[in-house]
């Protein structure tokens, strides 16, 4: 049986480059894209675009199932993501900004039913998630889902995240936490 999920990732993976040590990891982005099909949100944001291996393949899910949502990702690095976007004809689903999350929130409709946490500060540091968690909380609509990357390791602030929600241990962690 065909499976649009497998489709909407293949078409993806076409246009993104290998995933490498700063991206998503796969298996972390099959529970996200697994999470976006059964929530169908309407308003997703990410922080923290990097490459594009979320933002598109969420797009590329969403447009799978025929959802309405759209994705809103902001990086202040630019590492190509507005052309991915294009080249997997996903313009008008997903919208790439070159600035920080907290400009982006500024800029995205809400309330923001689904978000992304996965930035990361120059040099590696990922504390910057406690504090765009508590940026993005009050944009939520209550029900809405906040999934945060890393948080299996060991910096500031990772504790109150993971008491937060359901830290899933695989991969580099994923808590998940309903608003
Ligand atoms: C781990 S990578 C993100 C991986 C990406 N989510 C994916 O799907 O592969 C972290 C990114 O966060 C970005 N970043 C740093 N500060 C940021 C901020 N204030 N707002 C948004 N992104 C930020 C970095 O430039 C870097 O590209």
């Amino acid at each position: 049986m065909a499976s649009p999920v497998a489709d909407a990732v293949a078409r993806s993976n076409g246009v993104l480059p290998s995933f490498d040590a700063e991206s998503c990891d796969p298996r972390t982005l099959t529970v996200l894209l697994a999470l976006l099909i059964h929530e169908e949100p309407r308003v997703v944001v990410e922080a923290g675009s990097y490459q594009g291996h979320f933002a598109v393949q969420a797009g590329g899910i969403l447009q799978a199932y025929n959802l309405s949502g759209r994705v809103w990702t902001a990086d202040p690095a630019d590492h190509g993501v507005a052309d991915r976007i294009v080249a997997a004809g996903l313009a008008g689903r997903v919208f790439y900004h070159h600035t920080t999350f907290e400009e982006l929130l500024t800029l995205c409709p809400a309330p923001i039913d689904f978000a992304f946490l996965d930035a990361t500060e120059r040099g590696g540091a990922a504390a910057m998630r406690l504090t765009h968690l508590t940026t993005v909380l009050p944009l939520m609509r209550p029900g809405g889902l906040i999934c945060v990357d890393d948080t299996k390791g060991d910096w500031c602030g990772v504790d109150v995240i993971r008491r937060a929600g359901i830290p899933l241990g695989g991969a580099r962690g994923l808590t998940v936490i309903r608003v």
